[in-house]
């Protein structure tokens, strides 16, 4: 077979996260594959420590981030930034991850260019599509232009069975997200908040973290509200929040939890770093994508602060619970797990429906499989 050029597109720390064990799988089969990864840097900071975990060096760094960017910045900016670079290499396939702003303008670049596109952690769906906003809209558009589809459970390849996708195109391949646990679990990086929760081990720890857009406003204020009011009410807990980047959530978080001496704000966490936090954590609260699958396999229960989750495997596990974010159900929920042994016990069996650990080695032998 001729060598054939896979272009990596991805902007956010979670996608590079869960691309980086796909990159280093195709580079140990240089002979096949010649990569070529492009940047958009939708996140810069949050992306650049991931990229230094992994020893990932892009070709492209198309650097795109503003304060506060809308997202038809970013789908315009990502669209030409792409655009430039797919004329100049013109790669035989592209790859994409999951449901970001920078996946769906990369993917559309693509076809435009008529390159086909490999989307890595297709067919998660809510089937509403503002919820999560703009997540649900990006991966139902992605998988319209998408011709291999890796999907990380049965569930997920059933949803686009029933979306009519051709079962040919699919392959399930668990999620890479596991692949990055099993990479980043031989870390003995120090770090202050490793320090911090080690202090007091007899404290139930809360990790927290909250980002997403439809959550600003109200939601947002109504969980860090409750936090505030848990922590208050039971000296046993302690709160860690690595505080996302954007100014919306900074703003919120330091006005409402930014002086307790039981709640630690702190700046966002290198990777490796942040799986031994929640391996430390007693419970995990949060209305992260990753977070729901990371948890569960590191045998932590997670409270998810969403209406709505299109990752059900853990819920039929037992391992997560869908709260929303209405502020005394949040009180109440968390409360009933620092409290109640019995649920807390149910709900923190390692339980892990994302796979083995070789969801990248299965993407590549598919994409040789494909130009085979
Ligand atoms: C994006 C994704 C979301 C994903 C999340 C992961 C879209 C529309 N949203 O949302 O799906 O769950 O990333 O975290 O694709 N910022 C920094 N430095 C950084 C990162 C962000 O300063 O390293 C600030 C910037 O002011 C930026 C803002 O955060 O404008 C928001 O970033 P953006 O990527 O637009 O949205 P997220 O909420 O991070
Ligand atoms: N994460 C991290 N440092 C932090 C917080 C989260 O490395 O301080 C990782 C986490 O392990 C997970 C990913 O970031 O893999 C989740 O990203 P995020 O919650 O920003 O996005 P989502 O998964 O909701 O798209």
């Amino acid at each position: 077979m001729e060598k054939k050029k896979i272009a990596i597109v991805f902007g956010t720390r979670p996608e590079a996260i869960k691309m980086a064990p796909v990159i280093l799988e195709l580079k140990k089969h240089q002979e096949t594959f010649e990569t070529c990864i492009i940047v958009t840097a939708q996140h810069r900071e949050m992306l650049d420590q991931v990229l230094a975990v992994f020893d990932i060096k892009p070709d492209y760094d198309l650097d795109i981030m503003r304060k506060n960017q809308t997202l038809s910045d970013i789908t315009a900016d990502v669209l030409k930034g792409i655009e430039t670079v797919l004329i100049k290499e013109r790669p035989d396939i592209i790859l994409v991850h999951g449901d970001t702003t920078t996946s769906f303008a990369a993917a559309l670049a693509a076809y435009y260019h008529k390159i086909p596109i490999g989307h890595v952690e297709a067919g998660l769906r809510t089937y509403d599509k503002y919820f999560p906003f703009p997540e649900e809209g990006n991966r139902q558009l992605i998988d319209t232009m998408t011709d291999l589809f890796f999907v990380p459970t049965e569930m997920t390849k059933a949803n686009l069975l029933k979306e009519g996708k051709d079962e040919k195109q699919i392959v399930v391949t668990g999620n890479t997200v596991i692949d990055a646990i099993h990479y980043t679990r031989d870390s003995q990086r120090k770090h202050p908040a490793l320090d911090l929760m080690d202090a007091k081990p007899n404290q139930k720890w809360v990790l927290l973290t909250s980002h997403r857009r439809e959550n600003y406003g109200e939601p947002m204020t109504n969980i860090f509200e409750a936090m505030l009011e848990v922590v208050n009410a039971h000296s046993e807990v302690d709160v860690l929040l690595p505080v996302h980047l954007s100014p919306t959530v900074q703003k919120v978080a330091r006005e409402i939890l930014g002086d307790h001496e039981r709640i630690h704000l702190i700046e966002p966490l290198e990777v490796d770093v942040f799986h031994q936090v929640i391996a430390k954590a007693y419970l995990v609260l949060t209305d992260s994508g990753g977070l729901q699958e990371e948890a569960p396999a590191l045998d932590i229960p997670v409270l998810v602060l969403r209406d709505k989750t299109e990752r059900p495997e853990g819920l039929q596990a037992g391992t997560l619970r869908v709260i929303g974010t209405d502020k005394e159900r949040v009180i109440e929920e968390v409360t009933e797990l620092i409290t109640n042994k019995e649920r807390y016990k149910k709900m923190s069996k390692a339980i892990n429906p994302y796979g083995d650990g070789f969801a990248s080695v299965r993407i590549v032998k598919e994409i040789k499989d494909y130009f085979q």
